[in-house]
């Protein structure tokens, strides 16, 4: 069975909350673990700068996204991890994309028309405040992908028109220049649930109602605490149809467990004993690789040996493709244009080779431009006897028919082949 390629990338723009968890870094964990997929996980930074402009920020949020990963399960040496701006090849095959890919194409990324939309709406220039990179996203992106060929990129529903742009790129790319990438595919993962924040809208760094993944103990314990829920009193039965603390509880626990919560929302359950169950249920999945999270982000010196490994690993295939990918281009090394040439015009036609056997005599044999051996001659003489049959081989369509005593056609070979040979031969020569 072949390997499929999984690839994909964290902006590396907040910190990660359990909707986050659940919806992403879980399932990718999960995923890596599966046979005959080799999978590439990145740290999308130079996609936080489009829309981050604080540096501090920026490496804050790398290095928790990055132990986040770690801590979660994720196996550096099953996979490859690394930071995408540790891969300069990445920003070059952006901008080999970027010459294939019609402007029209990114005038129509939802996330830039979003922008677009909302200047128009408020009466401002449809750019204003919007900067090249936001419009350059899908290209970059595109990048990301092409560069490891991945088949496969699990993604959110709001990113599939990017992979679809992705495809789109590495046609132009394949149609100028050959057969260079593989056309990536979204994998929108159905079954996984999004996660309801605090006010029970969908939890988002947008909405500002998320639950830190690795939140300290007792801010956790508080975090949940301030989940909404109705007014109703113990005692009084619950509803889980619309409760965001019950499907919380339902991405963590176990289908008995939450079979069981469900009959004791029916019977009455406190919200302030639901929310301790609450608490104690995730608290018993994070506090294990909480653990590790804190040993990381206070050791960040592991994190980053462990990214430029990483890198080390994604350059071992990008550093060769991207070589590839230039030659293909047309950007070379000038003296290897000459060199390539000769190359190409030897191996392309056919050729006499001479030689001296044991017995002293003189031969020749004509191969084809594969090297294939198409006719062998008798001994001559002497090599000049031997030259002047190649060279009225060559000039003279006759002379095949009225040579054949000395000739020995190789098996398989006809005599046609070698007359479209030596005809192959003739016009080279004029
Ligand atoms: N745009 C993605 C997001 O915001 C992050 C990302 C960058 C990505 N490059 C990628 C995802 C390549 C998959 C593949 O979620």
């Amino acid at each position: 069975m072949s390997t499929v390629r999984v690839l994909t990338g964290i902006t590396t723009s907040g910190t990660p909350h359990l909707g986050n968890y659940v919806g992403a870094i879980r399932p990718a964990i999960a995923a890596s673990l599966a046979k005959h997929v080799e999978s590439f996980y990145f740290l999308a930074d130079y996609h936080a700068l489009i829309k981050i402009d604080d540096p501090a920020r920026i490496q804050r949020s790398t290095l928790e996204i990055a132990a986040t990963w770690i801590a979660a399960g994720l196996d550096p040496k099953r996979v490859t991890f690394y930071r995408q701006s540790d891969v300069p090849e990445i920003p070059e095959l952006t901008w080999f994309l970027t010459c294939v890919t019609g402007k029209g194409l990114l005038n129509r990324a939802h996330a830039y028309k979003a922008s677009v939309d909302k200047n128009t709406q408020a009466g401002l220039d449809e750019d204003a405040d919007v900067n090249a990179g936001l419009f350059m996203y899908p290209v970059l992106m595109a990048a990301d992908i092409l560069m490891f060929n991945a088949h496969k990129v699990p993604v959110g529903r709001d990113q599939i028109q990017h992979i679809e742009m992705a495809r789109d790129m590495a046609s132009s790319f394949n149609h100028r220049y050959g057969e260079q990438f593989v056309l990536p595919e979204a994998a929108i993962e159905e079954t996984v649930a999004t996660l309801p924040g605090l006010d029970g809208r969908k939890m988002s760094k947008s909405y500002d109602n998320t639950i830190p993944l690795f939140a300290p103990r007792d801010q956790l314990k508080k975090l949940i605490g301030s989940i909404k829920t109705d007014s109703r009193a113990p005692g009084e039965p619950k509803d889980t149809e619309g409760s965001a603390l019950f499907q919380i509880y339902q991405a963590f626990a176990q289908p008995h467990e939450t079979a069981q919560l469900r009959e004791d929302f029916a019977a009455g359950i406190s919200w302030a004993d639901a929310k301790q169950r609450l608490f104690d249920r995730i608290d018993a999945e994070i506090a294990p690789m909480r653990a590790t999270y804190e040993h990381l982000m206070a050791n960040p010196a592991e994190l980053e040996a462990l990214l430029l490994q990483g890198a080390a690993k994604a350059r071992a295939i990008a550093t060769p493709f991207t070589a590839k990918l230039r030659h293909a281009v047309g950007l070379r090394d000038l003296r290897q244009q000459a060199s390539v040439k000769a190359a190409t015009e030897k191996v392309a036609l056919p050729s006499f080779k001479q030689y001296r056997e044991a017995d002293g005599k003189f031969y020749f044999k004509l191969v084809d431009a594969q090297g294939k051996l198409l006719l062998t001659s008798t001994g001559f003489a002497s090599p000049k006897d031997a030259g002047q049959m190649i060279k009225a081989l060559q000039d003279n369509a006759q002379a095949l028919a009225s040579a054949q005593a000395q000739l020995q056609l190789a098996e398989g070979v006809n005599a046609g082949d070698v007359q479209a040979a030596l005809q192959t031969l003739r016009e080279a020569k004029s």
